[in-house]
């Protein structure tokens, strides 16, 4: 558990592993979602890069977070669904990140990556989780961060470079 958040590591770009980060992350969001959702896994083959891990399991955090608390905002009776899945594809380490909940509204949509927007109630959410997010991948690891979002639910997308960051 110590390797999850690396505090003693800094900003230091190290050799990562996605999957496990995934995995370590999902140990550490349990009771966040445990009531919630059901979570299902496909994890490929993904080789190590170099990253700052813990911000990637940040990143790895505020989408799981996100997803179990979209789930919530429908009080179902039954848990919903969270599926995590990574593979390689172009050069890139790619993990996304898909919940069975709510559509994202368009007008809502456009705002998602803003520091402070949320439509999550006072005292619930701050709304930088996504923006910092954005921080993270697209600033820090010249990656990519996106959504797409419909009636089946809401799949967020990043990617890593593997060739790693200069
Ligand atoms: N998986 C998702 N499904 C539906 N809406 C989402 C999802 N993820 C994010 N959102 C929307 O994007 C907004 C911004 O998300 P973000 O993570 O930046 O902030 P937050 O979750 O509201 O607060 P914080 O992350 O700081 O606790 C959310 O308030 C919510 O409206
Ligand atoms: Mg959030």
């Amino acid at each position: 558990m110590r390797s999850f958040s690396r505090v003693d590591q800094g900003t230091a770009l190290a050799e990562y592993d996605l999957n496990a980060g995934v995995n370590s992350t999902l140990l550490v969001a349990y009771n966040e979602y445990k009531y919630t959702a059901v979570v299902h896994k496909d994890l490929g083959n993904v080789p190590q890069f170099q990253a700052v891990g813990g911000q990637i399991n940040q990143v790895l955090l505020n989408l799981i977070v996100n997803a179990a608390q979209a789930i919530r905002s429908q009080n179902r009776d039954a848990p919903g669904v969270i599926f995590v899945k990574t593979f390689t594809e172009s050069g890139h380490a790619v993990c996304e990140v898909f919940n069975d909940g709510p559509a994202i509204p368009a007008d809502v949509a456009v705002h998602l990556f803003e520091p402070f927007f949320t439509t999550k109630p006072v005292g619930e959410g701050t709304g930088l989780g996504l923006s910092i997010s954005y921080d993270i991948i697209v600033n820090v690891h010249k990656g990519y961060i996106g959504f797409t979002s419909d009636d089946t639910g809401t799949v967020f997308r990043f990617e890593l470079p593997l060739d790693g960051v200069d």
